[in-house]
């Protein structure tokens, strides 16, 4: 145990590990060390962001999806989905009650949707960004093309999550059918990146295959391409994809590597995520505990919440926006935290 709060005091100072020092570390299922790295953790976070939370507005905007992960509850084949595509109008109106409750950054998400064209997608950021000069526009739009990559940001995007699910691209190859490309995901990160975006990555802890060695990968990643974001939560098995009888993610993986990534890269920032929220009633609280600091209610239309199901259970799918919000901050304030109005940009970041 004393060899493992050396490495993580190792990872304190020096922002990195060597690969076998990672694999000791990640190894480890001690409830004392996993409670040393979470003081550690939120010792930074507090530090850096005092005691408050930030919040996004996730906007849920269509699950229709080309592709077939065998993971993922929207994937192609899930026939038993109805599917949902919200229109222009619809995702503005979203982005306005969000404004009005607070809310600065809108996360737009949905599945690889083909009918959201360059033209389409750039239209509607160009109306958020008019409407709301003072939000942050992040969008999580699976894999693009560079050009539609660049048009968008251009168009006024600042953030882009794109989770890499793993870094180990055997892994991958489990994870996702033939027809998906590993070195195109992690390009697109790289990408993203150079165009000026703030970058999240991310990965679901306790994936079917996922071994120590590719969570060492994970931090790898990180490592070498910096995001100012990193998504984890656990794997959540979902009853209409080949994965549905394997078993999910467990909270004290979960939260040992949200401290782990959190003492690997104090300033980034951390979602407690739904996932993680799902397996756990008390799962958000916990993951701010060890060191997370931003949550991402939903803002979709509550007639669509339920079709947007990608893990089996999730939760806040009956409740409205607003319904969330002040749920967030009373459990937010019962641990001794606040949710804060503003955009939250990775510390330090200024747009190019
Ligand atoms: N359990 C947990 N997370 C999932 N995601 C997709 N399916 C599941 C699941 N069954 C995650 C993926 C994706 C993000 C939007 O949701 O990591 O990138
Ligand atoms: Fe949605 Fe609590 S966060 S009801």
């Amino acid at each position: 145990m004393e060899r493992e709060k050396e490495l993580i005091l190792k990872l304190d100072s020096l922002h990195r590990l060597e690969t076998e020092e990672w694999e000791e570390l990640i190894r480890c299922r001690d409830d004392d060390v996993a409670e040393f790295a979470a003081e550690l953790a939120r010792k930074h976070s507090r530090e850096i962001f005092g005691n408050q939370i930030y919040t996004r507005g996730l906007i849920e905007i269509s699950n229709y999806c080309k592709n077939n992960c065998y993971y993922c509850g929207i994937r192609r084949d899930n026939s038993s989905v109805e599917r949902y595509r919200l229109t222009r109008e619809q995702i503005i109106e979203c982005a306005g009650i969000g404004y009005e409750l607070g809310f600065r950054t809108f996360v737009l998400q949905g599945g690889e949707d083909g009918s959201f064209t360059d033209e389409f997608m750039c239209d509607v950021i160009g109306e958020i960004r008019k409407n709301h000069p003072d939000c942050a526009i992040t969008l999580s739009l699976g894999e693009r093309s560079e050009k539609s990559y660049r048009l968008m940001y251009e168009a006024g995007a600042n953030r882009y999550l794109l989770r890499h699910e793993t870094a180990d691209s055997a892994h991958y190859r489990k994870l996702h059918p033939e027809e998906m490309s590993f070195e195109n995901r992690i390009r697109c990160l790289y990408t993203l990146k150079e165009i000026g975006y703030q970058v999240g990555c991310g990965f679901m802890v306790g994936s079917p295959g996922q071994t120590e060695s590719c969570l060492v990968k994970d931090m790898e990643l990180i490592t070498d391409l910096q995001p100012e974001m990193v998504g984890i939560g656990p794997f959540v098995p979902h009853h209409a994809t080949p994965f549905a009888r394997e078993p999910g993610g467990t909270v004290k993986q979960t939260l040992f590597l949200l401290s782990l990534i959190r003492i690997l890269k104090p300033d980034v920032l951390l979602p407690a995520t739904t996932a993680l929220g799902t397996i756990d009633p008390k799962g958000r609280e916990k993951g701010i505990m060890a060191g997370a600091n931003v949550l991402m209610p939903n803002l979709s239309p509550t007639d669509y919440r339920k079709q947007y199901e990608l893990y089996d259970n999730k939760i806040c799918t009956g409740d409205e926006a607003a319904e969330c919000r002040v749920c967030l901050a009373n459990r937010v304030s019962a641990i001794g935290y606040e949710i804060v109005t503003s955009r939250g940009d990775a510390p330090g970041w200024t747009q190019k």
